[in-house]
């Protein structure tokens, strides 16, 4: 971006919503069970970053100017106002449930100081997103054994394993509630796609890249590998509720694509950095445990370039660095090599994508906060 054009704060644009969106996630969550209760809502905190949905609300003021499909604006009234009314027998004795058909979500209702015209669907997709993050979140903590996040105890280190677990699952199950009363199959399929590609790069990540035999260096395969887990594990989420968000405002398909484009080349580039934080910034910073992933046993971006140069990484990798030794050797390796400044530049290509794929995109403030995220992402310490 132009050093030259003055920064936008996001929340000059899209503030009101914002600060509704804990709010709004809590009494999407009420259960019955107060442990329940407590456990579901532990991450739906002030204290996160919330930058799944201030892009779905800026992507969807950005594209409200962008064109639209013919005879949008008659279709929308109807899921917006009737489709979020749960039917009657599904109000199954909780009352915290009931809470999902009222509240600041109709149209009719426009939260206080709204300036944009973004749809109450849009809002709740933005809460949606932010849901099924914390719900990967509580299950993310369990499988690396973590003891903190945001400066405080874990979910799992909190409640224990099970209870952490659970609580995850109910944030799906009530991001699925949600999701499907925004009546749009197309969103439904987006999101619920999300879901199966966290577990899918999930898995791709307990798997090792390096099978069979010990490569000598990290070849093209080993990075696409690399690549398409950090798509799925954190790319899709964003990369997808950025192309529904533009959907429920009526976007054309090539609108559309563009706002997908957007999200996974902005979401790989988020991921790329975390995996560079995780060497580059003290776990005081972090606010989580710092230089996590060797211990892990996992081979991120910093690791593979590092690769390149030092032959003596491919058994470690492949062994997952479990040999006394290997995770201090592998992070000296890391910090003589050019690792660390390579995955800088890998990082900075994709924001540069992400920064065309908005390029057609008519001029207005939610475009320009949404290409100064990209420089955000990059410049981001925890
Ligand atoms: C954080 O990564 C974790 C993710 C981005 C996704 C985790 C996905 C799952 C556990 C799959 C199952 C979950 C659901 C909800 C379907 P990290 O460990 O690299 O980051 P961290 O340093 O913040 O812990
Ligand atoms: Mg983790
Ligand atoms: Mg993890």
């Amino acid at each position: 971006p132009d050093p030259n054009q003055p920064l936008i704060n996001p929340l000059n644009l899209v503030g009101p919503e914002m600060s509704n969106l804990t709010s709004n996630i809590r009494s999407l969550l009420g259960s019955g069970h107060p442990s329940l209760d407590t456990v579901a809502k532990y991450y739906v905190q002030s204290e996160g970053k919330h930058i799944r949905p201030l892009m779905v609300l800026l992507m969807a003021q950005a594209t409200e100017v962008a064109p639209k499909v013919q005879g949008w604006e008659k279709v929308v009234e109807v899921p917006v106002n009737e489709g979020l009314a749960p039917p009657e027998v599904l109000n199954d004795k909780n009352p915290d449930m009931m809470n999902m058909r009222s509240g600041p979500l109709t149209k009719d209702g426009e939260i206080e100081g709204q300036t944009s015209n973004i749809l109450a669907s849009q809002r709740r997709l933005a809460e949606i997103t932010e849901m099924i993050h914390a719900a990967s979140l509580l299950h993310d903590d369990v499988i690396d054994a973590s003891e903190t996040r945001r400066n405080a105890p874990s979910g799992n280190q909190a409640f224990g394993n099970k209870m952490a677990i659970l609580a995850g699952d109910f944030l799906l199950g009530r991001a699925s509630v949600a999701l499907a009363r925004l009546r749009n199959p197309e969103v439904i399929e987006l999101l619920a796609t999300v879901i199966a590609n966290l577990v899918e790069g999930e898995f791709m990540q307990l798997k090792n890249t390096v099978d069979d035999a010990i490569e000598a260096t990290a070849t093209q395969e080993t990075f696409d590998y690399y690549l398409q887990k950090t798509y799925l594990k954190t790319a899709s989420l964003i990369a997808k509720s950025c192309r529904a968000s533009a959907l429920l405002g009526g976007a054309t398909p090539e609108v559309a694509d563009a706002a997908y484009a957007y999200g996974r080349n902005l979401g790989l580039a988020f991921q790329i950095v975390d995996d560079m934080l995780d060497y580059t910034v003290s776990a005081t910073d972090l606010g989580k445990p710092a230089g996590a992933d060797l211990q892990l046993g996992l081979a991120t971006a910093p690791a593979l370039f590092a690769w390149k140069h030092h032959a003596e990484l491919g058994p470690m990798i492949k062994r997952k660095f479990s040999d006394p030794g290997d995770v201090e050797r592998a992070r000296e390796l890391v910090e003589k090599s050019d690792g660390l400044e390579k995955t800088r530049a890998l990082a900075e290509e994709y924001a540069q994508k992400a920064l065309d794929a908005i390029r057609t995109f008519p001029e207005s403030p939610a475009r320009k906060a949404l290409e100064q995220l990209t420089d955000k992402v990059l410049t981001r310490s925890r």
